[in-house]
């Protein structure tokens, strides 16, 4: 089985370029027929979503819309976690078709605070479209519509994920190997 080294720690394979890429045009199928004739807006949460956010958008052959933010939590000058500010939501998303981008959806805390920023907004709609999604870690109650892949509670890298800054040219997903 190829494996690799990121930093310390060797990494196995687990999603082939293959796998993801068929996995999109999937989504990308359910999304065109969802969306067909909303002109959707889709929003991309950096740094993690930046290649599943471009093949999902190349795969979709209908009218649609796409913005990059980034979500930094403060509260004051000290990070808490919880109050969470889009850095780069500059579109109006009032009566728009709205659906988010992440990479990975594990504990669900990310997404929980930061909705209620664009519930705020009356959207048309507000949906949220991950590539991955770790049912086992995730403690808060979102609501997700559209996943690729559900994957055990292991730390993954690759296609854009990274661990500590590295592995994410990687263009497959690779999990943590178990010591021996
Ligand atoms: P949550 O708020 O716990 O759902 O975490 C969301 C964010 O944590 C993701 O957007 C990733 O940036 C990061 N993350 C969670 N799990 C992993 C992982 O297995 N590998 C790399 N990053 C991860």
């Amino acid at each position: 089985m190829p494996s690799i080294k990121v930093h310390d720690k060797e990494f196995e394979i687990y999603l082939s370029e293959h796998d993801i890429q068929e996995k999109i045009k999937e989504l990308a199928k359910q999304l065109e027929n969802d969306y067909k004739d909303k002109n959707p807006l889709f929003i991309a949460i950096l740094n993690g979503s930046f290649m599943f956010a471009s093949d999902i958008f190349k795969n979709l052959n209908i009218d649609a819309e796409i913005c990059f933010i980034k979500l930094a939590s403060y509260k004051g000058m000290k990070s808490t976690g919880n109050v969470i500010t889009a850095i780069g939501l500059d579109q109006d998303l009032y009566n728009r078709h709205v659906i988010i981008i992440e990479d990975i959806v594990d504990t669900g805390k990310t997404l929980y605070n930061f909705l209620p920023k664009l519930q705020h907004q009356q959207t048309a709609s507000l949906k949220i479209v991950t590539l991955l999604h770790k049912p086992d870690a995730t403690t808060f109650p979102l609501k997700i519509d559209y996943i690729g892949f559900s994957i055990p509670n292991k730390f993954v890298v690759g296609y854009g994920l990274d661990y500590d800054g590295l592995g994410r040219n990687l263009k497959e997903i690779y999990q943590l190997a178990q010591p021996v």
